[in-house]
């Protein structure tokens, strides 16, 4: 049995993201797409609404499942019994913060490798801060993100702004 885990933030899962997982699933027996809970973090949604939005979007998905975690992304993994950690890398940018990344988890957890996919062209420019940016002004965000996630965050601004907070 060969077990990925996807980690990250996932505040809301794109397009981009999507395309990561499902192609990790190709690859492997079975693939944990992990949510960080990390309250130092400000997150639009809540973990267990990103779960909600993650679960319905890859419920076609043979081999995933869809958790939280908290502390180290290794010993997450080591608990799942993974042998790699997959990342998507868009443009080059990614690249420094995703070394430094791999390298400190290679330094915690030798055995487990992590792996980068090149995000399809077509998601390249996508990320969540993005699409966030643009769903709070009106812009049209359906390119980017299932149709579920697109209401959630049409809903959650809606929301924020009756309260007075945005
Ligand atoms: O989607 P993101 O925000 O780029 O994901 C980042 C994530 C969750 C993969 C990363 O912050 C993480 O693994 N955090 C857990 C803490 C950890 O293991 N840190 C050591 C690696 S620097």
């Amino acid at each position: 049995m060969r077990i990925a885990v996807c980690p990250g933030s996932f505040d809301p899962v794109t397009y981009g993201h999507l395309d990561i997982i499902i192609r990790t699933a190709r690859l492997f027996d079975k693939v944990y797409v992990a949510v960080l809970d990390n309250p130092n973090k400000k997150a639009l949604f809540s973990v267990e609404e990103r779960l909600e939005m993650l679960r319905s979007s890859t419920r076609e998905v043979g081999g995933v499942t869809c958790e939280s975690f908290t502390g180290l992304v290794v010993d997450y993994a080591s608990r799942r019994g993974a042998i790699a950690i997959v990342r998507g890398l868009r443009a080059v940018t990614d690249f420094e913060y995703e070394f430094k990344m791999a390298s400190v988890n290679a330094q915690l957890a030798r055995p487990i490798e992590t792996v980068f996919m090149m995000t399809n062209n077509e998601y390249a420019f996508i990320s969540s801060s993005a699409v966030k940016e643009v769903a709070q002004f009106g812009g049209d965000v359906s390119q980017w993100v299932p149709p579920e996630v697109e209401k959630r965050l049409a809903a959650k601004f809606a929301e924020l702004r009756a309260r007075g907070e945005i």
